[in-house]
């Protein structure tokens, strides 16, 4: 799916505020730093918790291999300017043939920043300049309002609810999934309202979501 500009470890993108580049062995403090955080990985389909000792080195090894066979597009996100430790994660993979699949975490110190949808959105630009992908869809936890909102500034569209298989968080669970058509990608995209979330529309007001100090509150 992905070409070979992208399968080489001096790929790297840039944005106003980032470099956006493949995780290399000496992230691998800094990524289990946010990753092994409840509040982060809690939130995700994949990183287990609690976050096993060197499972970071395991998710570089994976996503390097991942890269270099160009079936997915995994980028450490660091800042441009000052300390580089590595902030987040973005990925992008391929389902199928014409379809890829984003994920994205971010620490806590550096929410509300508009880091994660800096990243993003230059990774959906990279995807729908470089690959064939038809749409990009993207999955997140009905009670995680963070991320909703990443992706309706980025111009995703609603699809639908259900319950979906999150491997790290063990069986199925409540999920909104939403979509970006090749056809609707716009760099100057108007930002399109998406519906309210469940507990939103049936008016309970009991939903924990946690805040960057990992503290869980009702919304
Ligand atoms: C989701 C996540 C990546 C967002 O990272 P971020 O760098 O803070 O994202 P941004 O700053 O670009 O945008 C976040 C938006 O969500 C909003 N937001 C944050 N918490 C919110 C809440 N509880 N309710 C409503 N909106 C909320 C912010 O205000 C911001 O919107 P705005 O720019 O209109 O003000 C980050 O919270 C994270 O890593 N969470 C844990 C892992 C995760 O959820 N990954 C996504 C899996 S699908």
């Amino acid at each position: 799916m992905f070409p070979d500009l992208t399968c080489d470890d001096v790929f790297r993108l840039e944005t106003k505020r980032l470099w956006l580049r493949w995780p290399r062995a000496s992230d691998a403090p800094a990524i289990a730093a946010f990753a092994a955080l409840p509040q982060v990985a809690q939130m995700t389909a994949n990183l287990p918790h609690p976050y096993p000792p060197r499972e970071a080195d395991r998710f570089i090894f994976k996503a390097r291999a991942e890269n270099s066979g160009g079936h997915a597009l995994h980028l450490a996100i660091t800042r441009k300017s000052g300390p580089r430790p590595v902030l987040g994660l973005v990925s992008a993979a391929a389902n199928g043939e014409i379809e890829v699949e984003i994920g994205y975490a971010t620490a806590p110190e550096a929410w509300g920043k508009g880091f994660a949808t800096e990243a993003v959105r230059m990774v959906i630009d990279t995807v729908f300049a470089l690959t064939q992908a038809a749409r990009i869809t993207a999955n997140s936890r009905s009670h995680n309002p963070a991320s909703r909102r990443v992706l309706e500034k980025l111009g995703f569209a609603y699809v639908d609810s259900g319950l979906d298989f999150l491997p790290a968080r063990g069986g199925l669970h409540p999920c909104d999934r939403f979509r970006l058509e090749r056809a609707d990608w716009r760099h100057d995209a108007e930002v399109r309202r998406l519906p309210p979330m469940a507990h939103q529309r049936l008016g309970i007001a009991d939903v924990p979501i946690a805040d960057p100090a990992g503290e869980l509150h009702e919304c």
